[in-house]
């Protein structure tokens, strides 16, 4: 595999997931494999569960890493070819990226959508510049419009607390006081059409993913009758597509509760963290004992250690 940057660039995922089994049980079986070569981690964006179990995987690899905080510590980037470099922006994209392949083996990035153009966020322009230009391959820490290390992840969680062979698992939208990006939700979606899954996607009215991502999937706008029977229900909240980048008004509360989960089968609850407690989701829901939460953060390093293993 070369990038990493969503579930299509996986040429065998039944095997990735094996692999991910296997070092899960023996997490320094490749601990010589990176040794002599780095890792690079750019962050456009905050993070703590990415970068942190980013450099656990490498670090369990014996890569080194190298972790800059584009936004804060580097110069600010121009991503527009042939424009007059006479603003505020220092560094043009070509140079900085062909700079950073020479020092690094891998490159990871993270940079989220702007939110105010839907065309240019889809485009994934900050992804796509390192791909042209860096010259290695590239991992998505989370891009504009998916975010796979944490769906990987998600899917090692659903596969190890799953007690049928093919779960129902309900992706819900959740409300947020703040615009969001896609991204979690788009990937999440893309990985449950690849696997063995019931998935059911509920969400109000107005907050429909783009059509790429929605070919064979099964939305029910009512969340309580998407609810019923479920075995898993994934929150999160995003933005409008269609609206791009808005907060629209909901009249019905969208928050999980314990008397939604009372609905399902016994479902277990998982969001990919940060959350916003008692807006996403109760107290009462993600401290009970079915919320798989922190075992997803865990996962985090097994599935971003199998996919370097892969690159
Ligand atoms: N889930 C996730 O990617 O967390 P961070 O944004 O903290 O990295």
């Amino acid at each position: 595999m070369k990038h990493f940057t969503s579930v299509n660039d996986v040429p065998n995922l039944e095997l990735l997931k094996q692999d991910a089994q296997d070092l899960a049980s023996h997490p320094n079986m490749y601990q010589e494999m990176g040794k002599g070569r780095t890792l690079g981690m750019i962050f456009f964006n905050p993070s703590l569960r990415t970068r942190m179990s980013t450099q656990r995987a490498a670090h369990l690899l014996g890569l080194s890493t190298i972790v800059m905080n584009i936004g804060k510590e580097g110069w600010n980037l121009e991503f527009e070819d042939g424009v007059i470099m006479n603003g505020d922006k220092a560094e043009h994209i070509r140079d900085a990226a062909s700079v950073m392949g020479q020092y690094c083996d891998i490159i990871g990035i993270r940079a989220f959508a702007g939110l105010d153009d839907q065309k240019q966020d889809y485009s994934e322009p900050i992804l796509n510049a390192f791909k042209q230009y860096a010259g290695v391959p590239i991992l998505s820490l989370e891009s504009a419009t998916l975010h796979p290390c944490q769906s990987f992840a998600d899917v090692l969680t659903i596969e190890k607390h799953k007690h049928s062979k093919r779960p129902k698992v309900v992706l819900t939208w959740a409300p947020h006081p703040k615009a969001l990006p896609q991204a979690v939700a788009n990937s999440f979606v893309q990985w449950m059409q690849q696997e063995d899954v019931d998935f059911v996607l509920t969400h109000p009215k107005g907050y429909e993913l783009g059509e790429t991502f929605l070919q064979g999937v099964h939305t029910e706008y009512e969340q309580r009758a998407a609810f019923e029977n479920a075995d898993f229900i994934y929150a999160k909240n995003w933005s409008s597509f269609h609206s791009y980048g808005k907060v629209l008004p909901i009249e019905e509360n969208w928050m999980v509760t314990s008397e939604k989960m009372n609905l399902t089968h016994n479902a277990h609850f998982m969001h990919c963290l940060p959350v916003r407690r008692n807006v996403v989701v109760s107290d009462a829901v993600i401290d009970s004992p079915n919320s798989l939460v922190k075992d997803q953060a865990l996962h985090r390093v097994v599935a971003v250690q199998t996919v370097l293993v892969h690159m």
